[in-house]
């Protein structure tokens, strides 16, 4: 059977490329729970629920379809919401949901059973420690905020989503502490993963250095 890889680390340190490189080149899936997050934050602008109104936000999630497909594109109530959630609006509100221990709970059991049948790279914050502490690999990826800035805006550029470079970095530090210091489940490497820094790295010399750690698995 097919075992589950974990790509945890904070935002912009490369883990979704890699997460989904990895999966195309294992022939497994790619599940990006910040997405998850993303769509619990975007619904609740549209439903005018504030950020830290835990029972509305957890009975809002109760009624909530939330698919993704192949191709990685995520689907809200059967609606298209790739894009609408990729900006930097929602990356603060998927960071400020994500405190709550209900919001928590609700993607957590639905990121096991979407991974219970193996074959999932996993990418988030969470994976090792909490969603899949089985995990036959798992890897923290780090970098430093000049270079996670860096790849934000180009991907900000890439996408054609309007930014501010300042905002940009004051974004990647606040969801750093507010990622790391949160009650439930914080940000925190799993004892038994493997860390490696990607600041200078290129995404082929990152992906080559995973396809190392695979072989000692195998
Ligand atoms: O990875 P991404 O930047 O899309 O995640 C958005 C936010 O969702 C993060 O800042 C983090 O607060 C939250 N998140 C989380 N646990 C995960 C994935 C994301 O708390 N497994």
């Amino acid at each position: 059977m097919k075992r589950n890889i974990a790509i945890d680390g904070p935002s912009a340190a490369g883990k979704s490329t890699i997460a989904r490189l990895c999966a195309k080149e294992l022939g497994y899936k790619h599940l990006d729970t910040g997405a998850m997050y993303r769509c619990v934050g975007y619904l609740s602008k549209l439903k005018g629920i504030a950020v830290d109104d835990e029972l509305a936000l957890a009975d809002m999630m109760d009624q909530m379809k939330l698919d993704v497909d192949s191709a990685g594109h995520i689907y809200l109530n059967n609606q298209e919401v790739s894009s609408e959630i990729r900006t930097n609006e929602m990356s603060m509100r998927a960071s400020d949901v994500s405190k709550l221990k209900m919001v928590r709970e609700r993607l957590v059991t639905l990121q096991q059973q979407i991974a219970s049948a193996g074959g999932y790279v996993l990418d988030g914050r969470d994976i090792g420690t909490v969603v899949l502490p089985d995990a036959m690999l798992k890897i923290f990826l780090v970098a430093s905020v000049k270079a996670r800035a860096q790849r934000r805006i180009k991907e900000y550029i890439e996408k054609n989503i309007p930014f501010d470079e300042q905002e940009v970095i004051r974004d990647i530090e606040v969801r750093d502490y507010q990622d790391t210091h949160r009650e439930n489940s914080p940000l925190k490497k799993a004892a038994d993963a493997i860390e490696i820094d990607t600041s200078d790295m290129s995404i082929e010399e990152v992906i080559d250095e995973i396809r190392g750690l695979l072989k000692t698995k195998s």
